[in-house]
């Protein structure tokens, strides 16, 4: 049985790339994992995809920097499965460029 199995992982940035891979990673290991991003549309497909039956997988759009969008993922995870093992703080973006060129804003 996989270290993962029955685990509840919480993800944010689970809309695309790394985290969307760790998504269907985890769930293919058995764990019930929890999609955090803010766009909701990306989510619920990469839910179907990786779990048709959706039991295993809980959407919740929000935004990481909004402190209330966060207590409301815990809460809402806390209330369909009960606990959270893993929190796997993701979201994030990077930018790339010559140093110069790069303004604050950026
Ligand atoms: N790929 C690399 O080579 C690499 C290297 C070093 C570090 N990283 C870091 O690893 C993480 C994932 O990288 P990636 O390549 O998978 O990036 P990605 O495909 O651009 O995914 C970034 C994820 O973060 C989410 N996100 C961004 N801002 C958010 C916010 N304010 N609230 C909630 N979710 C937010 C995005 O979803 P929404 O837009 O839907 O909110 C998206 O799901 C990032 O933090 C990145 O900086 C990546």
């Amino acid at each position: 049985m996989s270290y993962f199995s029955q685990k509840v992982a919480l993800i944010t940035g689970a809309s695309s790339g790394i985290g969307a891979a760790l998504a269907q990673e985890l769930v293919s290991q058995g764990a019930k994992v929890v999609l955090f991003a803010r766009r909701g549309d990306r989510l619920q497909k990469i839910a179907e995809n990786i779990n048709h039956s959706k039991e295993n997988v809980l959407v919740i759009s929000g935004d990481v920097t909004q402190e209330q969008d966060l207590k409301r993922a815990v809460h809402l995870t806390r209330e369909k499965f009960k606990k959270i093992d893993i929190f796997i703080v993701n979201a994030g973006w990077s930018l790339t460029g010559n140093l110069e060129e790069i303004c604050l804003e950026d």
